[in-house]
């Protein structure tokens, strides 16, 4: 017989929590909301008045729902309160001291047909499971930042969940709006385990140099078209939760991917912990923000000569020209037609420090790669002058396009940063934990990304990734970025698409 959920415990109303309540009150559910104390308290219906709040400002929900939603929440301090709940969700600190705790505490009060589920990001649920006696009814219940906005939930089921419970919960899941997404236990499931290797790796090139904190930001997501660059989404998830998810990731997989960045270390012992606490990669306190863009000028350059051939060469010739601006050049290994130019532009794949060792002037040679409809990554070597890069900026500024600043690396920052996360999505589909639809689906719906990373594999070309992955290897060798067996072979197969074996 399925189980009625009617009254849900919510444990802990932190950000995640108080947005977990949220949705169920927003489904008509009973609610039980429990804190510590009473400050606690007071702030978890703090994020619920706000988060509705905000609902009613935009016209999306009346003032009388609001207060229907809110009287469906009771607040207390007290877990006993949690006797009557058909399924309490925990949503406490990444702690598993903490959780073992609770978990021991919800057994003893939660009537016995209670389901008691974790929302834990990637802590063992098996582990949390073992110290309750009904750990057939204990389940992972992951949803995604904010609560109320992002579709997906991750349904975990251990190797002693209770047959058929995951299908319930992803029944319940739908009855709130969502999208489920069942999954075995394993460390980070299927969105932390991807989303967070890359967004360590945004940090690993952030302390190398390779390009600043707004540049690799813009690069996803004006690049990408990705709803964050990462170190926005670094603050929203809350510094010391990636830190810790990064290090449980990593106990699994030893895997150096997700061995945290030294920066997230000493930014979360400095207590930056991001949006929450007022400062992470950014500062949310109105300090330090952004000035105001300067009025574009065009650069005055007489002759700009360009390296390279091909359709991106050629549109962006045909806008220089547009622009008007004179240019000079070079489509073969012959350099001389632009040696005179007072701004050379290399738009090839050749290195752009081999490019410039062969010019007379190579201070004046920056690279450019264009990215999508409305990036530019531009690219200095240890040679390039600072007036040039400043003058590519601004070129491409008049151009139409946002410039990202980068150090010239194997396939620069959106490829480094875009491949290694594709490839880690292939080896999650080669070892049998997910398939590559329910993979595309947790990504798009638990992260708002435009594409899973298969549908944006298919869309780039699986020897265009494959080929940059050896790029990368051959620049950092870095295990990780070796193109994962399955990608090679579907390559030298020919076939154009993953999704046609998974
Ligand atoms: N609470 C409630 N609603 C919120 C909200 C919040 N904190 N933040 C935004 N919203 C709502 C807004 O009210 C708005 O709704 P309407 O369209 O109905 O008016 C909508 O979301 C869009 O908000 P905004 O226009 O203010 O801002 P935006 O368009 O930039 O969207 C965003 C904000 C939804 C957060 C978007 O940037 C996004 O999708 N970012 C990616 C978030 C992400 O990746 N989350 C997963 C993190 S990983 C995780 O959580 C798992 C883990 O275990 C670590």
């Amino acid at each position: 017989m399925m189980r009625t959920f009617d009254t849900v415990g919510v444990v802990g109303l932190g950000t995640m929590g108080a947005g977990i309540a949220e949705v169920f009150a927003r489904s008509g559910l009973r609610v039980i909301g429990v804190e510590t104390d009473e400050n606690a308290l007071a702030r978890g219906r703090g994020h619920l008045e706000n988060s509705t709040g905000r609902a009613v400002a935009r016209g999306r929900m009346t003032a009388e729902q609001q207060r229907e939603i809110l009287d469906r929440i009771v607040f207390t301090t007290s877990r006993e309160d949690l006797a009557d709940a058909d399924l309490v969700v925990e949503a406490i600190p990444e702690i598993m001291e903490f959780k073992r705790g609770l978990f021991a505490d919800l057994d003893r009060i939660c009537k016995p047909s209670a389901v008691l589920a974790t929302n834990t990001s990637s802590l063992s649920v098996t582990a949390i499971a073992a110290t309750t006696s009904r750990p057939g009814q204990v389940i992972g219940m992951h949803f995604f930042n904010p609560a109320p906005v992002m579709r997906l939930v991750e349904v975990i089921e251990t190797v002693v969940t209770e047959e058929g419970l995951a299908a319930e919960i992803a029944e319940l899941a739908r009855r709130l709006g969502k999208t489920p997404v069942v999954a075995g236990d394993r460390a980070g499931f299927v969105v932390n385990r991807l989303l967070l290797g890359y967004l360590n790796h945004a940090c690993h090139l952030l302390q190398s140099g390779l390009a600043g904190r707004d540049d690799i930001d813009t690069a996803m997501k004006q690049g990408v078209g990705l709803p964050m660059g990462p170190f926005t989404l670094l603050d929203l998830i809350g510094l010391d939760t990636s830190y810790k998810v990064c290090e449980v990731l990593f106990g699994e997989s030893r895997d150096r991917r997700h061995a945290p960045a030294p920066i997230l270390r000493e930014l979360v012992t400095a207590g930056l912990l991001g949006r929450k606490t007022g400062r992470g990669f950014y500062s949310y306190t109105g300090e330090g923000t952004a000035p105001a863009p300067e009025a574009l000028s065009k650069p005055a350059i007489s002759l700009v000569g360009i390296v390279g051939g091909g359709p991106a060469a050629a549109s962006f010739v045909s806008g220089l020209d547009t622009a008007g601006f004179k240019v000079v050049i070079a489509e073969a290994p012959d350099l001389g037609p632009v040696a005179g130019a007072d701004l050379v532009i290399a738009l090839s794949d050749t290195p752009v420090i081999e490019l410039a060792v062969r010019l007379p002037r190579p201070e004046r040679l920056v690279g450019l790669h264009l990215v999508g409809e409305s990036v530019a990554e531009v690219v200095s070597t240890v040679l390039t002058s600072d007036e040039a890069v400043t003058a590519v900026c601004d070129l491409v500024t008049v151009l139409g396009r946002t410039p990202v600043r980068c150090a010239d690396r194997a396939e620069l920052v959106v490829n480094a940063l875009l491949y290694p996360y594709l490839n880690d999505a292939v080896r999650m589909l080669e070892c049998g934990y997910a398939s590559a639809a329910d993979i595309d689906a947790a990504m798009r719906l638990g992260c708002g990304y435009p594409a899973g990373p298969f549908e944006m594999l298919d869309g780039i070309g699986l020897e265009k990734v494959r080929d940059g992955l050896r790029a990368l290897y051959a620049e950092y060798r870095d295990p990780a970025f070796a193109p994962a067996p399955l990608l090679d072979q579907l390559v030298t197969a020919g076939v154009p698409s993953v999704r046609s074996v998974g």
